[in-house]
């Protein structure tokens, strides 16, 4: 029997996070030819991903400019996924979460009449401008998908009240997966900065903030605050892996930059990310990676936003919703750093995203949908 043609492609850091472990676990499959083409709408990041699990692209669009705006992404996925397409004839493509690459990747699979796998699918504020452009992004995939890989659910939940329930897999979140590879008591960091601070004698906060829909006011606004924090609490590092959004720098040069206490650094390859995360002491993000990921960890999570499509670590008390107003932020910072039986509360080791599983699952799902096997078992937490 010939051998299936799974095509993964993706083309931002946290989908490159997200899907080299799927790539590989397909890889690991007898029955399947597993094809990757990336559109690179990240360049620098989605390289330092690759180069993490050591996966090698058989399609690459390099589509990146800088200050790219949506329509550009859109319009060159779709006419570069043509030439991808055509050259490895996949039997289905597989796209990740929210993106504009993923939104390209399943429309350019419908053109071409090739079936659609959805990772991470079902997540919903159901605002349509946040997280923008996401909200939309996922939903438009979900009418152009045929199998829906979802990681919780909730999420399962979610696409059954819009009248889905044809190929939807509860699987846990390839994120665990990653992680799983990635973090280790031993690890020793190649950022020399990273390895010499006082993780146990001060506490060392962990920033991300790169969202579209925090552009302008809300940016400024948690920029403010998190020079607050650093300068009310003498007890805390803020290490700040900076996005390289350029709209991102100048609001970071603007409002933060030469804050004592303050440690601004380039994007982190994702090993020293979860690494970093491991050791931290508390998270503040606007990222939906990280809210899945510190929960995994153990470490208390902030969220700089004033939604969440993922409120699986909400409810379990891990993560709280801080909003983009300076003052909330820091008055929540303030007490997790204070006090320390508030802090307790939060900070315990929950994974409702997953067991590490999530790739076998969703490989079998697929073996499955061409009558190559048997339909996984679902994951419950
Ligand atoms: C994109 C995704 C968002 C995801 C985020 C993860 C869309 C619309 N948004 O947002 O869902 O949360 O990635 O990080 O798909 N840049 C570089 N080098 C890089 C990467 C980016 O210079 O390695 C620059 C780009 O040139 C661009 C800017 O960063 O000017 C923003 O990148 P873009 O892909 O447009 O959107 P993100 O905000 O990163
Ligand atoms: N990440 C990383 N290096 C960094 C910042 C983030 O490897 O400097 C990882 C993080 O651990 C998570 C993913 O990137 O796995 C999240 O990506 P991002 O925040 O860019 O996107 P989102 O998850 O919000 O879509």
């Amino acid at each position: 029997m010939d051998k299936l043609r799974i095509m993964s492609v993706f083309g931002t850091r946290p989908e490159a996070i997200k899907m080299c472990p799927l790539v590989k676990e397909l890889s690991s499959r007898p029955e399947v030819e597993s094809l990757c083409c990336v559109t690179a709408q990240h360049r620098q990041m989605l390289d330092s991903v690759l180069e993490v699990f050591s996966v090698r692209p058989d399609w690459d669009l390099d589509i990146m400019t800088p200050r790219q705006t949506l329509s550009a992404i859109t319009s060159r996925c779709l006419t570069g996924m043509d030439g991808a397409i055509d050259a490895l004839k996949p039997d289905m493509i597989l796209v990740h979460g929210d993106t504009s690459t993923t939104f390209a990747g399943a429309l350019s699979a419908f053109y071409h009449q090739i079936p659609v796998g959805h990772v991470e699918a079902g997540l919903r504020t159901y605002d349509k401008y946040s997280p923008y452009p996401e909200e939309m992004n996922r939903r438009l995939v979900t009418s152009l998908a045929d199998l829906y890989f979802c990681p919780t659910e909730n999420n399962r939940a979610n696409l059954a009240r819009e009248g889905v329930e044809k190929g939807v897999f509860v699987t846990g979140n390839t994120v665990i997966d990653a992680l799983k590879t990635t973090v280790r008591k031993d690890y020793h960091f190649t950022t020399e900065l990273l390895n010499t601070l006082p993780y146990q004698e001060k506490k060392v906060l962990l920033v991300t903030c790169h969202r579209r829909e925090n552009y302008g006011e809300p940016m400024r606004k948690i920029m403010l605050a998190l020079r607050q924090i650093a300068l009310e609490n003498e007890d805390v590092e803020l290490v700040y892996p900076v996005h390289l959004s350029p709209v991102v720098r100048q609001a970071v040069d603007t409002y933060l930059r030469g804050t004592p206490r303050v440690h601004l650094i380039d994007p982190l390859p994702a090993d020293e990310m979860h690494n970093l995360m491991d050791r931290c002491y508390l998270v503040l993000t606007d990222s939906g990676g990280l809210q899945e990921e510190a929960p995994a960890l153990g470490r208390p999570v902030l969220v700089l936003r004033r939604e969440t499509e993922r409120p699986e670590a909400v409810a379990a008390g891990t993560v709280k919703l801080a909003g983009v107003e300076q003052e909330t932020i820091v008055s929540m910072a303030r007490a997790l750093i204070r006090d320390p039986e508030a802090y307790r509360q939060m900070a315990h080791a929950v994974n409702p995203y997953g067991d590490g599983q999530a790739c076998r699952r969703i490989a079998d799902a697929i073996l499955w949908h061409f009558g190559r096997g048997s339909r996984p078992e679902e994951y419950r937490p």
